[in-house]
């Protein structure tokens, strides 16, 4: 028999507790033994849960699983940064596997975490952290390593990607269309860190070093959220042939990493573009395999307590039969995060101006004198004296257009740069 201690009983501790009951059988003919729940960390013993649970598995003392010598495999479920990294790191060093769905604490210590368990011959199995219920974690260390990855795109936070696909559907406003979310339990009571982008950053921070065989400092991935995209953008983009998705993107480079995270324009025939509501998607080019594309239910007790599950069976496994499956990350590399402003893009730009003569030509000579090159522009007609003026550029640097918007911004006719969004038309 294995044994489990789980640190944490909340939305997908309880998803776990649930399948391993459910599914008991078929996990036993799979690991080749019972994998049985001994202790489970709560915050509160007496506390009403939406499971049946035995209260003398309960404890709230992680000191009884972390320092319990009958434990095999510690389940980390807290989420945070701390205290779950220091019972992660301390659980090893008492020589225990770790299967945890912490996608903050495995992109910011990824590679203390990893030493340490290589250290103290244990396994690390961490596929609940990107993309809940979509299989990639697994699929990036066996199914696909024969490839070389280059890039990797991803909706990776399905929180924004609902609010985007209901303001661009339903022509709501961000404000109503977060409200919606929460409402419907989607989003959380404090969503920030979905709708600014740290949750996407977090993850394709764990993708990028799977498949590049190279750690980032996650602190210096650029990362923008979805909090000015208005309205008229997502209308603008959908008559010029676009959908606007929030974008992680991690491009393998031989001086670093170009890992980022920002809301983008996709051609809408592309496969990302139709990836709506609380779906998560990952798509990624192998030299082999050619083109792939997963999607699912990035997060929700089920899901999520699939993929945590299936590490959980993954490591009983690996330890019963004495084998190591889970990639070893001893070999991979250290490497820099490209700067954001060394990046070349296309831009869609749209600007409040004047409707008067000679406008457009000093804005035109802006652009030309900063290298900046126009693959489109569009004026809308508007019976007012100010009207909207939307220009899509060809692939600029960064720190061009940054200059030119600076310049841009002070001509006496020039109202208000309203949106600065990336065009990633080479997906
Ligand atoms: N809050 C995340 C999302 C799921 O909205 O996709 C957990 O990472």
């Amino acid at each position: 028999m294995l044994k489990l201690g789980i640190l944490g009983l909340g939305t997908v501790g309880s998803g776990v507790v649930k399948i391993l009951e459910k599914n008991a059988e078929n996990i036993k003919n799979k690991v080749g033994t019972e994998v049985k729940i001994i202790k489970i960390l709560v915050n509160n013993l007496d506390k009403e849960r939406d499971i049946e649970i035995d209260k003398n598995l309960l404890t709230d003392n992680a000191e009884d699983i972390i320092n319990n010598p009958e434990i095999d495999i510690v389940v980390e479920l807290i989420g945070g940064e701390q205290p779950a990294y220091d019972y992660i790191m301390r659980s090893i060093e008492n020589g225990k596997s770790i299967v945890t769905a912490n996608k903050l604490v495995i992109a910011k210590y990824g590679k203390r975490i990893f030493r340490k368990a290589d250290e103290n011959d244990a396994q690390v199995c961490y596929e609940g952290s990107v993309a809940g219920g979509l299989p990639i974690i697994r699929p990036l260390q066996n199914s696909l390593a024969a490839n070389r990855i280059e890039k990797i795109y991803g909706i990776l936070n399905g929180t924004t990607n609902y609010i985007l696909t209901d303001m661009s559907k339903n022509k709501k406003d961000f404000d109503e269309s977060l409200k919606n979310a929460q409402d419907l339990g989607f989003a959380e009571a404090d969503p920030s860190s979905d709708i600014d982008g740290h949750d996407a950053a977090y993850k394709i921070t764990i993708l990028s070093s799977l498949a590049f065989e190279r750690f980032v400092d996650v602190r210096d991935v650029y990362v923008e959220g979805i909090r000015e995209i208005k309205s008229t953008d997502l209308e603008l983009a959908h008559e010029m042939g676009y959908v606007i998705k929030l974008l992680a993107i991690a491009k393998n480079g031989n001086d670093g990493v170009d890992i980022r995270v920002h809301p983008a324009f996709i051609p809408e025939d592309h496969p990302i573009a139709m990836i709506n509501g609380t779906y998560n998607c990952v798509y990624l080019h192998g030299d082999a395999v050619g083109q792939v594309m997963s999607t699912a239910r990035g997060a929700g007790q089920m899901p999520t307590g699939s993929a945590v599950t299936a590490d959980i069976i993954q490591v009983a496994k690996d330890i019963n039969y004495n084998q190591r499956e889970v990639q070893r990350m001893d070999s991979f590399l250290e490497s820099n995060v490209t700067k954001i402003d060394e990046i070349e893009n296309s831009f869609y730009l749209r600007l409040e101006v004047e409707d008067k003569p000679g406008v457009m030509a000093h804005i035109a000579k802006i652009f030309g004198d900063n290298n900046v090159s126009l693959a489109s522009v569009l004026q809308k007609q508007k019976d007012n004296p100010v009207v909207p003026l939307v220009f899509i550029t060809h692939h600029v640097k960064e720190k061009d257009l940054e200059k030119s918007l600076n310049e841009i911004k002070e001509l006496d006719d020039v109202i208000e740069i309203k949106s600065v969004i990336r065009v990633e038309n080479d997906i």
